[in-house]
């Protein structure tokens, strides 16, 4: 897709490997993402994202919880940071804490995550491992506003991953992550193009609907 609107200014907010962050960076730096990584967030000093974000150059900021009185003024050192970056889109990548109202209120609507099941299924921490244990024959993984609950908020877009036999809670998780440095760059790309309106908790994606983006071409006539 091909714009003129400004690069969407994002905050990426990420816990530990920041695989997802590299992905939004190289589509990004690919011209198929129309964004720009203002700021990268960890609360954990061993984060491989904040790695990631340091070697490209851009701002990577350590801020730990353990440093604040409490959730509330922790989570307000965060709306602090991503205001003064002029942030636009707030993106969980492997952020392993709930925001709670305190954030979410300065930024309603505007903060997604990635989710490595199909929500509704499978909520929370290991979702592959739950998934194995279920006994689905597939799985997948989910990119969705984020509100008060959690991985709850609205759905944005999926992708299916079959489970396999002898699938391990490794190779399963490896198969969902394909899938999601796929999906992840489509959705922000999405809204980057102001494709994307929400009304209650569905998801309208503006050209999909008319027929002139096609998400699934093959499977999706
Ligand atoms: C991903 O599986 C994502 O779905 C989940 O946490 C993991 C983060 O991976 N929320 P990475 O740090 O982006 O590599």
């Amino acid at each position: 897709m091909s714009s003129k609107r400004k690069p969407l200014q994002l905050a990426v907010l990420a816990s530990g490997r920041g695989s997802n962050l590299q992905a939004i960076l190289e589509a990004i730096r690919e011209g198929k993402l129309s964004a720009r990584v203002a700021v990268v967030i960890s609360d954990n000093p061993e984060a491989l994202a904040l790695e990631r974000a340091r070697q490209q150059g851009l701002p990577a900021l350590l801020v730990k919880p353990q440093a604040y009185s409490s959730k509330a003024a922790y989570e307000q050192k965060l709306v602090e940071i991503c205001k003064s970056y002029q942030v636009e889109l707030i993106v969980l990548a492997g952020y392993m804490r709930l925001l709670s109202s305190t954030f979410l209120k300065h930024f309603l609507n505007r903060v997604v995550n990635i989710h490595p099941a199909l929500l509704p299924a499978f909520i929370g921490l290991n979702a592959q491992h739950q998934a194995l244990e279920y006994g689905v024959r597939f799985s997948g993984c989910t990119v969705h506003f984020v509100d008060n609950g959690m991985d709850t908020g609205p759905i944005l877009l999926q992708a299916v991953v079959p489970v396999c036999p002898h699938d391990t809670e490794d190779t399963l998780a490896a198969r969902i992550l394909v899938q999601e440095h796929r999906i992840y760059p489509l959705a922000l790309e999405l809204i980057a193009q102001g494709q994307v309106h929400l009304e209650g908790r569905r998801v309208w994606i503006e050209d999909w609907e008319k027929g002139s983006v096609n998400l699934w071409p093959g499977i999706v006539p």
